[in-house]
């Protein structure tokens, strides 16, 4: 196996281990209001210093683009993004599923990816060019064709509801002839889900980089499409995301264009 998605993968268990051991101490956590509906916990933080601590001890010149703790530019091509617990208001409620996010990248490339959900204890990887996996076992994306019948993921635009009139646009159309919806609030799972052949396909509007660069390598070495919602490669920039097997990717992108508003189109 490649060392360094073998540093991630030491990384990710170390951090969930420790998220999964702080379920049970929730009403003692200091909690902090990032923004309105965003919250953080000293847990997030802490998570997220175990995993820096973690990669840079193996690869000191290494960059990092961290969730809580901000970007740090290395000294080469090197870059980790990182979300040491994607799904917080999950975990803050007791609801369990979370996870830790992990993916390296290479002069612009991702090169490595990490999910670990460590109640479930499912460690999802991938490699470029080497397949993705669920606990060691090969997994690939569904064949459905369109989203006749489809079981798609979503994440509700929570932190922006001035997009909602333009999500419920959204998920009308494909509510009408998928076979249901679910929003299980963790973008990062959502996406390894639909890498798994769990969800047939998801979009979600404003995420952010370290949510979707693991999931988004996964997704594509399970045989999938992501994109952003004009079906090109931006979605790391614009945090508009849609993603599935490549039929079921072109019907989500299709049928998402009527319902775009001026700063969605991308
Ligand atoms: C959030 C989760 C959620 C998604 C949000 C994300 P966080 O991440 O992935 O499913 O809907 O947009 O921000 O804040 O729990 O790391
Ligand atoms: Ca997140
Ligand atoms: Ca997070």
């Amino acid at each position: 196996m490649q060392p360094m998605l073998n540093i991630a993968i030491r990384a990710a268990r170390s951090a969930g281990d420790f998220i999964a051991r702080q379920v049970g101490n929730i009403p003692n956590l200091l909690i902090e209001a990032k923004a309105g509906n965003d919250f953080v916990s000293e847990v997030d933080r802490q998570a997220e210093a175990r995993i820096i601590d973690t990669l840079l001890k193996a690869y000191p010149d290494h960059g990092i683009l961290a969730e809580e703790s901000g970007q740090h530019s290395g000294s080469g091509e090197f870059e980790w993004i990182i979300d040491p617990l994607d799904g917080t208001a999950n975990f803050l409620h007791g609801f369990p599923h979370f996870a830790v996010s992990i993916a390296l990248r290479q002069g612009g490339k991702l090169q490595q990816a990490v999910i670990y959900d460590p109640m479930k204890q499912e460690l999802f990887t991938a490699s470029k060019g080497a397949g993705a996996t669920v606990n060691n076992r090969r997994i690939r994306v569904t064949k459905r064709k369109s989203v006749e019948g489809a079981l798609l993921g979503t994440g509700f635009p929570f932190r922006a509801k001035e997009h909602f009139p333009a999500y419920q646009a959204m998920f009308a159309d494909f509510f009408a002839d998928a076979s249901d919806i679910r929003r299980a609030g963790s973008a990062a799972l959502d996406l390894a889900y639909v890498a798994a052949g769990r969800l047939d396909g998801f979009w979600e509007i404003g995420l952010k980089p370290w949510d979707m660069a693991a999931g988004a390598l996964l997704i594509r070495e399970a045989g999938g499409l992501i994109g952003d919602f004009s079906g090109e490669g931006d979605y790391l920039q614009t945090g508009n995301v849609v993603a599935g097997n490549p039929r079921l990717f072109s019907d989500l992108v299709r049928r998402l264009q009527p319902h775009l508003t001026e700063p969605l189109k991308r």
